[in-house]
């Protein structure tokens, strides 16, 4: 590879650099690895090293992303899953808060699992686990999503019902059943409450009623997205290449952390069920982004994750706009932190706080151009050089630019069912652009109208979208033209702009 005939010069030219200053990069061996076994970020600002992350020297092979909204997160995190993919075959697992991922997994033939919009889980499926383990889970969940904690009355009957409804179902509390053994749902264990209700011996007629209603929020119909037989098996997603498991058309931030709780969970169970193999780099590469209250909590399992993920060759990539939502057992654990552009002082003073870096740095973290970075590794030895480090912008894969408008506030639970009714349309930003030209908007407005929407990570709902058009003054019947053309039925734009 030509990369070793530069490492091979640079080390020369480096050697007798380190020697004559104080060096404000850590020594290149530290920064440039094997290229082939390890994954090419960008080069350095000072002296211009490729830099190629591996962990194999690192206390672990988690990774936080900081910085502000536009400051290249994704992009990072996208380029850093298509390489690694490349070469070590890692396996990536999104939990998409905002769907923010989809259009591009979509387009890298990876799979979209879309909870709220067709794709179910049902919360109490085991996957290897003991039933009255997985019982124990569920209520951790609910302690971290709801207040179910203060009121221990409520919290003893739900957990109760939970291995009640497993125990009818057949399954022993200590043992973990065959994985073809149908697992109970949130309505049975509702449905196991209210008998108790209608017996009428209870002491607390009321704790039991607000029980009841926790867990309906869950598993009444057309809510009951987490009380239905999974519509994929979970334990699968962590050797099915690249997945998206898009939170967005969940109802609420409850939804979508119970979701993603629940698939941490069930990840815990599989690396934990792994064995140990030869093999290179990252098997699985878990990604939260913007999922604070997930990486927040003390009792979510990305903090279990953190912890023994390195010897299941399991990493953890943790991206957020407010490093103060990462939990400190994550933030100062991860064995790399990115940091991009930050604004807050605040928060540059908490990452200081936690990293340590000098004057010099914070300046330039608080000057950084998109997608530019200082990079902060922890080694397993002790090592004599500060170790926060510029780069320059991250050399990324060319990102597909593609925009999503989404019909789900438009339809009606009956249309969302109907195979023919479009849900979302999925467009390149040429094709885009070229819908707009044949209904005559000018290319003024289509500039602007595409800026309006790279504003809003390129995924609006169709209402959002009309809005945007009208703001510019688009003629409405040039909108018209563009939604008939998009093949989005005539009932639903008449709908669409009945809500203006
Ligand atoms: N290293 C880079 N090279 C080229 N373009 C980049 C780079 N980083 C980011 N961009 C571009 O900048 C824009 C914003 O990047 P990105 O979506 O990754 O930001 P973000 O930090 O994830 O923002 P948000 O917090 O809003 O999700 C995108 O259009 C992206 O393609
Ligand atoms: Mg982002």
């Amino acid at each position: 590879m030509g990369l070793v005939r530069i490492q091979k010069v640079m080390s020369d030219e480096l050697a007798k650099r380190v020697f004559l200053s104080r060096l404000p990069e850590p020594p290149y061996e530290y920064i440039f690895n094997d290229p082939a076994d390890s994954i090419f970020i960008g080069t350095t600002k000072r002296f211009n090293v490729p830099f190629t992350w591996t962990f194999n020297a690192l206390t672990n092979p988690h990774i936080s992303v900081v910085g502000i909204t536009g400051s290249g997160k994704s992009f990072f995190v996208k380029t850093f899953l298509v390489r690694s993919s490349y070469i070590w075959g890692t396996n990536a697992l999104i939990i998409d808060w905002a769907g923010e991922y989809k259009a591009w997994v979509k387009q890298s033939g990876g799979v979209v699992v879309s909870l709220g919009k067709g794709d179910t889980i049902n919360m109490m499926d085991l996957g290897g686990a003991r039933p009255i383990d997985r019982a124990k889970q569920i209520m951790t969940s609910l302690d971290i999503i709801s207040d179910i904690s203060d009121f221990p009355e409520q919290r003893r009957l739900t957990a109760e019902a939970l291995e009640q409804a497993y125990v009818n179902a057949g399954f022993i509390l200590t043992s973990v059943p065959p994985p073809s053994k149908d697992a109970p749902t949130l309505k049975d264990v509702a449905r196991l409450l209210e008998e108790k209700l209608q017996e009428g011996t209870y002491e607390y007629p009321a704790e039991l009623e607000n029980a009841i209603y926790r867990l309906r929020q869950y598993s009444r119909e057309g809510q009951d997205y987490f009380a239905k037989k999974s519509s994929i098996d979970f334990g699968k997603v962590i050797n099915s290449g690249l997945v998206d498991l898009d939170l967005s058309g969940l109802p609420d931030e409850k939804f979508r952390a119970l979701a993603a709780l629940f698939i941490l969970q069930t990840l815990k169970e599989k690396m934990r069920a792994q064995t140990w193999s030869a093999t290179k780099g990252i098997k699985v590469m878990v990604v939260l982004d913007e999922a604070w209250k997930v990486a927040s909590d003390e009792r979510s399992d990305a903090i279990t994750i953190v912890r023994e993920g390195r010897k299941y060759q399991f990493g953890l990539i943790v991206a957020s706009q407010n490093p103060t939502d990462i939990n400190e057992a994550i933030f100062s654990n991860v064995g790399t932190n990115i940091i991009l552009r930050i604004k807050f002082q605040k928060f540059i003073d908490y990452i200081q706080g936690s990293l340590n870096f000098s004057i010099f740095i914070r300046n330039e973290i608080s000057r950084l151009g998109v997608g530019e970075a200082a990079v902060d590794m922890s080694f397993q030895t002790s090592v004599q050089f500060p170790s926060t480090f510029i780069i320059n912008r991250i050399v990324g894969e060319v990102p597909l630019d593609s925009y999503t408008i989404t019909l789900a506030d438009m339809v009606t639970d009956a249309e969302l069912r109907d195979q023919s009714v479009p849900k979302e349309f999925i467009f390149e930003r040429l094709l885009l652009n070229s819908k707009l030209v044949e209904s005559n908007v000018s290319t003024d407005l289509i500039e602007s109208i595409i800026m309006a929407l790279d504003k809003r990570n390129r995924i609006v709902d169709l209402k959002e979208f009309i809005s945007i058009m009208l703001e510019r003054n688009v003629a409405r019947e040039h909108i018209v033209s563009l939604m008939r053309n998009m093949g989005i039925p005539d009932t639903i734009i008449g709908r669409a702009f009945a809500y203006k």
